[in-house]
């Protein structure tokens, strides 16, 4: 299943990683892309505050992987440094772990994860307002069901 939204403001995003956070579940992998800018961190720094994390989460792109402390384990995973790569197996302690899996540029691991994950893809289209495309199937299609409901009249 895939939802479709427009996001007009950073507070907009805030209330989409709200909403979400009312059904992240132990295991779970969120997979976002999009361009430099788009705001795959700043939403997974609303998340993270929305699953109970006190550090200020800010961007791994050096170290592939942050880890955090919450109502859950917060793995969140920058893997834009693997492009090249397309694996780095020492990851797979996290990505089947039984935390919430965060991961920025997603498809470059694409072969080390599960074929069901929630994705989130942010397109930019002017300085506040994103359009972003929401896709899951099997356990993450309840979730994409309840964004479009929230959202979709
Ligand atoms: N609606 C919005 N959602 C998310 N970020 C936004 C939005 N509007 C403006 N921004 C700004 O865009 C930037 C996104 O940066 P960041 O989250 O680091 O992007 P990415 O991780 O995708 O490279 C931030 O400076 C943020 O304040
Ligand atoms: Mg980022």
């Amino acid at each position: 299943m895939e939802v479709k939204i427009r996001l007009n403001s950073v507070d907009d995003t805030q209330m989409l990683a709200e909403i979400i956070s009312g059904y992240v579940f132990p295991g779970i992998i969120i997979g976002l892309t999009g361009d430099l800018g788009s705001g795959k961190t700043t939403f997974t720094k609303y998340l993270s505050k929305y699953i109970g994390v006190s550090d200020n989460l800010n961007s791994p792109t050096f170290t592939i992987l942050k880890i955090y402390d919450g109502y859950y384990k917060l793995y969140h995973m920058d893997v834009y440094r693997l492009e090249d790569i397309g694996y780095d197996y020492e990851l797979d302690e996290f990505i089947y772990g039984d935390g919430i899996c965060v991961i920025e540029w997603y498809p470059y691991i694409k072969t080390m994860l599960p074929q069901e994950i929630l994705s989130i893809d942010f397109r930019v289209i002017d300085e506040f307002t994103r359009d972003v495309t929401i896709k899951g199937e099997g356990p993450y299609e309840k979730i994409v069901k309840a964004i479009s409901d929230r959202y979709c009249h």
